[in-house]
């Protein structure tokens, strides 16, 4: 198995390693807890139950309310872009389930589909957005909370979305979650300060006024969305991504109209997450 940086401070590419062998498991979650984004080449021949056997490794499954379900594999989200769509799951920076009390460790993203050209998936090192900021705003960070929210993406407001329409998207009944969580975060492996707020999902920054939460947290966005900070992914089918939520943002690059490109998602169970004086 080789195992190469994709960038200075985020993601690794992974060649020669087979998700249904059992030997492979322990190297894989290695280097999937020091890069925090593993993209494992050629998986061609894993079926849907390999994929939720190879996730089921991380820890229980999450299973996710919104997205629509597999056919016969309720695990497993279905994230697609038909070609006469013209919006994509997942386009705005975002962490997978943020809204949730314990939000999902991971995310294993496999590529069934994929456009000729564009729909790359974008990366942002969290703990490195924390460690480029100055150190007086980093002791101030390390004191907040923020909100973060469901409702506003999959409730009631977005049920006039393409996605909803489309049925890509459902359960609005369900977007129910509103919850605090510190601004910056102990990261639950390796102990490395995470800053954890992100664009789709975060409300607004507690204890602050209106105006200040958006102020500050329109410049941590923008600190975020530094080309340094991050790692792209090119796909190719047969390929598995897998991102640890704690530590990134992603976002899917909406570049391939007249295209399809389809995926399988599984989210895996996290923690509670404790801010830095815990
Ligand atoms: C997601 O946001 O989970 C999907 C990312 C992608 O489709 O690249």
């Amino acid at each position: 198995m080789q195992i190469t940086p994709l960038t200075g401070g985020l993601g690794a590419e992974v060649h020669g390693a087979d998700i249904r062998n059992g030997a492979d498991f322990l190297p894989l979650f290695e280097a999937f807890k020091a890069h925090s984004v593993l993209v494992i080449r050629a998986q061609t021949e894993v079926t849907p139950e390999d994929h939720i056997a190879f996730a089921a490794r991380f820890g229980p499954i999450n299973v996710n309310r919104f997205f629509k379900p597999v056919e016969g594999h309720p695990e497993i989200a279905t994230v697609l872009k038909e070609k006469e769509q013209k919006s994509a799951i997942g386009e705005g920076w975002h962490t997978d389930h943020s809204y949730d009390e314990a939000p999902a460790m991971g995310s294993l993203l496999r590529a069934i589909e994929v456009p000729p050209y564009g729909g790359d998936t974008l990366f942002v090192s969290m703990a490195q957005a924390f460690d480029t900021l100055s150190p007086m705003m980093q002791r101030f960070l390390e004191g907040l909370s923020a909100c973060h929210s469901s409702r506003h993406v999959f409730g009631a407001a977005a049920q006039d979305s393409e996605a909803t329409r489309s049925g890509r998207l459902r359960n609005a009944e369900a977007a129910t979650q509103d919850v605090r969580h510190p601004v910056v975060i102990k990261h639950p492996f390796s102990g490395r300060k995470c800053l954890f707020v992100n664009p789709v999902f975060t409300t607004g920054i507690e204890g602050l006024s209106e105006a200040e939460s958006t102020a500050l947290l329109q410049m941590l966005y923008q600190h975020c969305q530094q080309p340094e900070l991050q790692a792209r992914v090119r796909w190719q089918a047969g390929d598995i991504t897998l991102w640890d939520n704690r530590a990134t943002w992603h976002k899917a690059i909406n570049d391939y109209h007249g295209f399809r490109r389809y995926m399988h998602r599984i989210t895996v169970e996290g923690c509670k997450l404790d801010g830095v004086s815990a």
